[in-house]
């Protein structure tokens, strides 16, 4: 594991959009696999920071990144569609597509309207292992250590699958529904850890002195399910990347 240490969260940022916009780069010149993105209130200044960057550009070498886009979100909220503003499917066309001027079929995530979401996530998960499966993996970290919606407990074996969230993943979303944890949906179609697993490389992202507690958790305890996100640690190139405040609880 690689640990990248911050001051603060705009530098985690930064760092971290100047790793997602050389994976593109890259993958414009030598076709690796597509992004693996995730949503979260710690992915917003991530996805600003790309998008600062993207206009920067200069406008032939945009154009090509936008032609060339792919990517795979992690999950959704069973019952939500694009339409529904707390959908990740809405955040990403306003904190991705939107910003970066592209199609929204180049930004892929499950479909949490459809009529069987069993049957959508196998479909999902089939659909990223035709593209190749994810070559860059961005993750967030859930309080209770989950990773996309692998909730506790969890083994490296799961893959791509309708999950039941639990209370504590529903009330760490709630500012996204009114503040009400029991309007959070029940259920989201998430990629499994062995997808996240078979990424290429994996790139965790934490911020902020709540997730102090299980940052410590993940950094010293055997791998195990109730730590979903602890099975990383043994992933050939795992790099984790936090501020102070998630590295000290603030201290
Ligand atoms: C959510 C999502 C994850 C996200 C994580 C952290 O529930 N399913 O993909 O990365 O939890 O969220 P946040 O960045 O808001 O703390």
């Amino acid at each position: 594991m690689q640990l990248i240490a911050c001051d603060d969260a705009p530098m985690v940022a930064a760092a971290v959009a100047d790793r997602l916009l050389e994976q593109r780069r890259v993958a414009l010149a030598a076709s690796p696999g597509p992004l693996g993105l995730a949503t979260g209130r710690t992915m917003e200044p991530v996805y600003a920071a790309l998008a600062e960057r993207w206009w920067a550009l200069s406008a032939g070498e945009r154009q090509a990144l936008q032609r060339g886009w792919l990517s795979f979100n992690l999950d959704e909220y069973v019952g939500l569609g694009p339409a529904d503003p707390s959908s990740f499917s809405a955040v990403m066309a306003r904190q991705l597509v939107a910003p970066l001027g592209l199609d929204p079929s180049q930004v892929r995530l499950p479909d949490g309207r459809a009529g069987d979401p069993h049957q959508e996530a196998s479909r999902y998960g089939a659909e990223l292992a035709a593209a190749g499966g994810v070559d860059l993996q961005l993750l967030g970290l859930g309080l209770n250590g989950h990773v996309g919606f692998n909730e506790p407990p969890c083994t490296v074996q799961a893959a791509c699958r309708c999950e039941p969230l639990t209370l504590t993943t529903r009330q760490q979303n709630a500012a996204d529904f009114g503040g009400d944890a029991a309007l959070v949906p029940a259920q989201a179609i998430t990629l499994g850890l062995r997808e996240i697993y078979a990424a290429s490389s994996i790139l965790l992202v934490v911020i902020g002195a709540a997730k102090a507690a299980v940052l410590q958790r993940l950094l010293h305890q055997p791998p195990s399910p109730e730590l979903p996100a602890s099975w990383l640690r043994g992933h050939r190139q795992f790099t984790l990347i936090a501020d102070r405040a998630a590295l000290t609880g603030g201290a």
